[in-house]
């Protein structure tokens, strides 16, 4: 049975009647360009094939009725609330906040409605399962008020409006314009400074694997918040709107006006913003292994610079990287913990994955879980 299907019984045992509209947007991998989202520099992205639906429709007047399939009831809020929930229904926020963003933007949405979400994407591994579920609630919303759809910037912005504002999380538009953007078997790359969006090829014979430490820094939230802090206290001590505006020859002649630990943050991201334009550039001259080494030169500055990744994660990027076939390797997303991604050749296979496993298994008594993964296409309304 299909997901579509799946969703769509499930929603009408839920609520009595069929849902009037479903959609999906995909999860998302980073594929290189580390916490430079939010500095004003580049980043490539790439749309999974695991995703998140959200089936809605009309419910009963002054009610939002929400479900999905990790929880058995159904919550019910007054419509038009806009009050941030907590605890076990925190995960309403998303949605709840993608309904007060398109008010905002000015956008269709509903007086009132049901909703219910399927996912196949893990959450808390840095595949974006909460930009996945922002973009399906918005298109599914304003669908359900009579627009067709929503073009993918504005998309973008209003899920990335929902989770600054909201949620509460100072992110970038990495997350939300990724899953917007994707498209099977491309990158899409955003100079966040714009922000512009654009796809390149992904070259063929090529693999693409998350492993998935299954470890979250409990302060994790904080920790992200932290670093957008420290960037903004170092961009403003070098004068600049954003650090990414900075070469790194520019930054290095500079870096003495900055104390330490800001110069590791800000080393990171100068280098970081210069690394993805190298990966770019690598990617049309088809030399995989200079961008193998950019991505695990990536990892390593995380590390050591800018100290948003875990030693789960970085055990995981030595394994892999001692593994023939095996391109290079990199913590995907925030960091403190979730997942690390390796770019393979076609035969680095189950078998390989499982060692690394293994590997893992014995050193930290628990096995990651091991994602082989397909770019996708981006978030779209299905019926
Ligand atoms: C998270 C954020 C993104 C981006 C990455 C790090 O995924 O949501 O906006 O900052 O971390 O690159």
């Amino acid at each position: 049975m299909s997901q579509e299907t799946k969703i769509a019984s499930h929603f009408e045992q839920l609520y009595g009647y069929p849902p009037a509209v479903i959609a999906r947007a995909p999860g998302r991998v980073e594929f290189i360009g580390n916490h430079t989202d939010y500095n004003g520099g580049a980043v490539l992205g790439a749309g999974i094939d695991r995703h998140v639906w959200v089936a809605t429709g009309r419910g009963e007047p002054g009610k939002f009725r929400f479900s999905s399939d990790q929880k058995a009831e159904v919550h019910t809020l007054p419509a038009g609330t806009t009050a941030k929930q907590t605890g076990a229904l925190a995960w309403l926020n998303y949605p709840l906040g993608v309904w007060v963003s398109l008010g905002k933007a000015g956008v269709q949405r509903p007086a009132e409605f049901d909703l219910l979400v399927h996912s196949d994407l893990p959450g808390g591994a840095g595949l974006s399962s909460s930009a996945a579920l922002e973009n399906a609630s918005a298109l599914a919303l304003a669908k359900l008020a009579g627009l067709p759809t929503i073009p993918p910037q504005r998309l973008a912005e209003i899920g990335r409006d929902a989770e600054n504002n909201f949620v509460g999380v100072p992110c970038g538009i990495l997350d939300q314009g990724t899953s917007a953007f994707a498209q099977r078997d491309h990158l899409v790359c955003i100079d966040c400074a714009g922000p512009r969006f654009s796809t390149t090829p992904m070259p063929p014979g090529l693999r693409l694997w998350v492993f998935n430490s299954l470890t979250k820094h409990a302060l994790i939230d904080g920790m992200y918040a932290k670093r957008h802090a420290e960037c903004q206290e170092a961009a403003k001590a070098l004068g600049v709107k954003f650090l990414a505006l900075l070469t790194p020859a520019e930054f290095h002649a500079r870096k003495a006006a900055l104390a330490p630990l800001l110069a590791k943050r800000a080393e990171h991201i100068v280098e970081e913003h210069a690394r993805v334009g190298k990966v770019v550039s690598a990617l049309a001259a088809g030399n995989i292994a200079e961008v193998g080494r950019l991505m695990t030169a990536s990892h390593r500055s995380s590390q050591h610079l800018f100290e948003n990744s875990a030693p789960e994660l970085d055990f995981l990027v030595d394994q892999l990287t001692a593994v023939p076939g095996v391109f290079g390797a990199r913590l995907t997303g925030g960091g403190f913990g979730g997942a690390v991604l390796a770019l393979t050749r076609a035969d680095f296979n189950e078998d390989a994955a499982r060692d690394v496993a293994a590997a893992y298994q014995k050193k930290y008594g628990r096995s990651p879980e091991i994602l082989p993964l397909q770019t996708a296409d981006g978030a779209r309304v299905l019926g």
